[in-house]
């Protein structure tokens, strides 16, 4: 299965580069190592020496470079072999590791791995998470034992959320909500409204605490190729949602391999959230145990249970709730395809035509 390489994938959270430190991860089936310059700026080089395949990252930084643990050849931070400790010291032209366009963005660092020219702008707008935004935010990781189709569709659909999810983000009159499906510039928007609901226990904290009904809404955007946006909350049935009952939701994928995703996610809440320092971290708390122990066992059961098939040639049953997934399923075979073709440019053909008959 190819990926889509030439977009924007989030590697980690910034602050796991630390400097003066490696930090290494597979990304779309590439081995990746990761430090900072001395002046703090990020770099990400293959994670492999030319010479004997040795992981850079067991090696270490010398200045703006890193050298490597077993033979000592060293690398800058554009991936070029800068020192050759043995023999005459030549260095050889293959010497060298790809080196990829990384930049910092909202917290995270975010990585180019297509061969296309990277631009910075077309990086998601997750300023939310940004302190200037003066909104309160909490973050955090999982590592997902699936594709990262799969995990998308957990993000689009949230019609699962009822049942798997009931006692926290679910209550039962959820199900047949109000549900918008919206395409506008790439993005996909699945919106669903949900009015004079029970209030579910996780929004009864943001919000009132008395436990009364309340209109509820999620809405869903995804970013391709695997970002998500959540803008979801509460307010008193027929109220606004000026009442401070809601939060921005931040879901962003990037595959490790076929049958594993990185999952960054995190929360960002309005300034004017009447919720305690307490009350914060117990909704942080709340959020990741379903993430961890609600959704991830079961898109991990999912990926067994597809194992190497192809998900359409199983003839997937479809519902109402599929068709958010569905078109964000289509969208992506579209732009792998078109990036495969970036990426692997056909070998244009020579004609040979026969000489033309001399008169
Ligand atoms: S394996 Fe890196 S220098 Fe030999
Ligand atoms: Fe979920």
């Amino acid at each position: 299965m190819a990926f889509i390489k030439n977009a924007w994938y989030v590697a980690c959270w910034g602050c796991e580069v630390k400097s003066g430190e490696m930090f290494h991860r597979k990304l779309l089936n590439e081995m990746v190592v990761f430090y900072r310059k001395e002046d703090g700026t990020a770099v990400a080089l293959q994670d492999r020496c030319p010479h004997r395949f040795i992981p850079l990252h067991l090696g270490k930084i010398v200045g703006d470079s890193i050298e490597c643990a077993y033979h000592g050849l060293t690398f800058d931070c554009s991936g070029k072999c800068v020192k050759n400790p043995h023999g005459d010291g030549k260095v050889p032209a293959a010497a060298r590791v790809r080196s990829y366009p990384v930049a910092e963005k909202h917290g995270m660092l975010w990585i180019w791995m297509g061969s296309q020219a990277a631009d910075p702008v077309t990086i998601p707008d997750y300023s939310v998470l940004e302190s200037e935004a003066g909104f309160a935010t909490s973050r955090g990781y999982l590592h997902i034992e699936a594709n990262y189709e799969l995990m998308g569709e957990n993000l689009l659909d949230l019609s699962h959320i009822t049942y798997l999810h009931d006692g926290y983000l679910g209550s039962p009159e959820q199900v047949g909500a109000d549900q918008v499906l919206k395409e506008e510039g790439g993005k996909i928007h699945c919106n669903r409204w949900m009015p004079n609901i029970s209030v579910p226990p996780i929004f009864d904290m943001v919000y009132r605490r008395d436990g009364k009904p309340v209109d509820m809404w999620t809405n869903m955007t995804w970013i391709p190729p695997s970002c998500f946006l959540l803008d979801s909350g509460v307010h008193e049935v027929g109220g606004k949602r000026e009442d401070h009952g809601w939060y921005y939701g931040v879901h962003i994928l990037t595959p490790e391999s076929e049958k594993t995703v990185h999952y960054h996610f995190a929360a960002a809440m309005p300034p004017g959230t009447r919720m305690t320092p307490d009350e914060a971290a117990k909704f942080s708390a709340l959020r990741r145990h379903a993430f961890e122990a609600q959704d991830k066992p079961i898109i991990n059961a999912q990926q067994a249970a597809i194992g190497d098939n192809d998900f359409w040639e199983m003839k997937p049953v479809l519902l109402s709730v599929d068709a958010g997934p569905v078109r964000m399923r289509r969208a992506i075979e579209r732009m792998t395809k078109e990036d495969v073709a970036i990426e692997t440019p056909a070998v244009p053909i020579k004609v040979i035509r026969p000489a033309p008959a001399s008169v």
